[in-house]
């Protein structure tokens, strides 16, 4: 009933843009950074996700990254990233807008991707202008099998996570293009995010606010779920996947 409802209002859309978390990619194997499973050595997220953290000790953040992108390079999309790469081929979504930094998204297929925390197989300098994607490159091997600290090859600094952290800014472009796509969109589809890290989260504001419908999928109620029009509680691959379904058949007469 309410992915009918949702898959009627998408096919309906003029301007239709997806605002992602975490969650998305919960099926995936790739854990939620609030989630239990994430936790990572006793130690808070928030506290090795911080550059206040990686001054202190760098040793300690790249072991936890070089965990994470372990753990991503293994996990490949889910049937939630796969829907949204096929709304954007029907050209029913013109955007997919994420926080989550594992690349998922790009390989489902998605174009037009903004990238809001960083890629976490990129890497940057900490004091020249370098950085460099590690995907596919023998560099990304070298650089997990090896436990020192990874040095930029231009001129020897300590090399960094390309990531956002806590307390860092979001990069100035790709919050200017999310906010101008927010600004367009008469439909946001909001999948897997608590909402309550700012600036990200007030994407799907942006879009109510001038008339937009906000169409959200978590199997738990968020900091946006008050202002859901349509709001499905399933996991977001089951929940994509119907709503999926349902788009194919009012389109195609499935
Ligand atoms: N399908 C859909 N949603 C899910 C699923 C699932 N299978 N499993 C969990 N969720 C939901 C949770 O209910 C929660 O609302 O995903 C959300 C995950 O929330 P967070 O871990 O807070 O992730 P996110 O909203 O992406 O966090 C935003 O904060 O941790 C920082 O920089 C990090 O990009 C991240 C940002
Ligand atoms: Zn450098």
């Amino acid at each position: 009933m309410l992915c009918e409802e949702a898959g009627r209002i998408l096919t309906k859309a003029k301007f239709a843009i997806a605002f992602t978390g975490a969650g998305i990619s919960a099926e995936s194997g790739v854990p939620t950074f609030r989630d239990a499973n994430g936790l990572w050595k006793n130690y808070r997220p928030e506290d090795l996700a911080t550059p206040e953290a990686f001054r202190r000790n760098p040793r300690l953040v790249w072991e936890f990254y070089r965990w994470r992108m372990k753990l991503i390079s293994k996990a490949r999309p889910n049937r939630a990233h796969l829907a949204l790469a096929r709304l954007e081929e029907m050209g029913i979504l013109k955007a997919v807008i994420t926080q989550n930094v594992d690349d998922l998204h790009r390989e489902a297929g998605t174009k037009n991707l903004i990238e809001l925390h960083g890629n976490i197989f990129r890497v940057r300098c900490t004091a020249c202008s370098y950085r460099e994607n590690l995907k596919e490159s023998e560099r990304l091997e070298e650089l997990l099998s090896s436990d020192e600290l990874p040095k930029c090859p231009r001129c020897g600094s300590l090399l960094r996570p390309d990531v956002v952290w806590f307390g860092e800014a979001l990069p100035k472009g790709a919050l200017e293009k999310a906010f101008e796509l927010a600004s367009k969109a008469d439909v946001v589809l909001v999948i897997g995010t608590s909402g309550v890290v700012y600036p990200a989260a007030y994407i799907p504001y942006i879009v109510k606010e001038h008339g937009g419908r906000v169409i959200e999928v978590n199997p738990r109620r968020s900091g946006i779920t008050p202002i859901a029009d349509v709001f499905i509680p399933k996991p977001a691959g089951e929940g994509m996947g119907k709503i999926l379904e349902v788009v194919e058949g009012l389109v195609y007469g499935k």
